[in-house]
C-alpha cells in the first residue's frame, strides 16, 4: 500500500508530565509565532499538555482549529462520577481540546492499563467527539522475542473492540515501540515502516475496508528529532509523529514540522 496524500501528516507533541500551566502556554504561543499558518482539511499540528494547562494551550491555539488539534494525553472512560483523579472526554471538550492521546505506553507499563481498558476509553473518546490517538507498541524483550507482530495487534485491536469500522477509521494509531521512548534510540526507518504497514494490513482486515484502512493516519514515536525526522517520513506507511523530549522546545518542534511538510 502507498502512501495517499488524501491521509495527510500530522506532528503531536506530547508533553507528558512537564511545563506548568505558565511554561505550557508559552511553549504553545512560541511554537505558533513559528508555525506558518495554514487552513488544512485535517490538523497538521497537535499539542498534548497536562490537563491542568489542556484550556490555556487550548486558548492560544484559538482560530488556528483546522491546523492544530489540541488534546489531553487521557480521561476515563465513564461520563461522570466518583472517580477521584480522573478527568472526563466533557471536560476535555469543555477546556476547548478536541483530541485525546489513549493507551500510551506510559499509561499501560506504569499505571498497569490494559487493552481492553483503552478500547473502552477510545470508544468515549469518539462517542464524546473527540480524536483518540490509539498507542501501540512492543517492549525490547517482546521484539527481541519476536513477539512485536502479536502485542501490537492485540493492542490495536483492544482499543478499537467494539467500533464499528466507520467510528474505527476516524481513530488515529500511533505505533511507539517502548524500547524507542525516551532512550535516543529511533527505530529505522524501514523497522518503523514494517510494523506499521503490518498495522495497516491489519486494519484493513478487521474493518473489512483496505479503503478505510488507506485513510487512517499511522504515526511513529520515539525518539524522533530534527535530524531523524525526514527520513522516517519518507516511508509510505509513516503519516507523522508523536513526539516526547523534542516537543519541548520550540525550537527542535518547529525543525520536525517543517521536515514533514
Ligand atoms: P520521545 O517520546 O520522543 O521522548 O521518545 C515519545 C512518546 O512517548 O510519545
Amino acid at each position: 500500500m502507498t502512501k495517499s496524500n488524501s491521509r495527510g501528516t500530522l506532528v503531536a507533541g506530547n508533553w507528558k508530565m512537564f511545563k506548568n500551566l505558565a511554561e505550557a502556554r508559552q511553549l504553545a504561543t512560541d511554537i505558533l509565532a513559528g508555525l506558518p499558518r495554514q487552513e488544512s482539511t485535517r490538523p497538521t499540528v497537535g499539542f498534548f499538555p497536562n490537563a491542568v494547562a489542556l484550556a490555556a494551550v487550548a486558548e492560544a491555539a484559538n482560530g488556528r482549529e483546522s491546523q492544530v488539534l489540541v488534546g489531553a494525553q487521557n480521561l476515563y472512560h465513564e461520563p461522570e462520577g466518583a472517580f477521584t483523579g480522573e478527568i472526563s472526554a466533557d471536560m476535555i471538550l469543555s477546556a476547548g481540546a478536541r483530541g485525546v492521546v489513549l493507551g500510551h505506553s506510559e499509561r499501560r507499563h506504569i499505571f498497569g492499563e490494559t487493552s481492553e481498558q483503552v478500547g473502552r476509553k477510545v470508544a468515549r473518546a469518539l462517542e464524546a467527539g473527540l480524536i483518540p490517538v490509539l498507542c501501540v507498541g512492543e517492549t525490547l524483550e517482546e521484539r527481541e522475542d519476536g513477539r512485536t507482530e502479536n502485542v501490537v495487534e492485540e493492542q490495536l485491536l483492544g482499543g478499537l473492540a467494539d467500533l464499528s469500522p466507520e467510528a474505527a477509521s476516524r481513530v488515529v494509531i500511533a505505533y511507539e515501540p517502548v524500547w524507542a521512548i525516551g532512550t535516543g534510540k529511533t527505530a529505522t526507518p524501514e523497522q518503523g515502516q514494517a510494523v506499521q504497514q503490518f498495522l495497516r494490513t491489519r486494519l484493513g482486515d478487521h474493518l473489512g475496508s483496505a479503503e478505510l484502512a488507506d485513510g487512517i493516519q499511522i504515526l511513529y514515536g520515539g525518539s524522533v528529532k530534527p535530524a531523524n525526522a525526514k527520513d522516517l517520513i519518507a516511508q509510505p506507511d509513516i503519516d507523522g509523529f508523536l513526539v516526547g523530549g523534542a516537543s519541548l522546545d520550540a525550537d527542535s518542534f518547529l525543525k520536525i514540522c517543517a521536515a514533514t511538510a
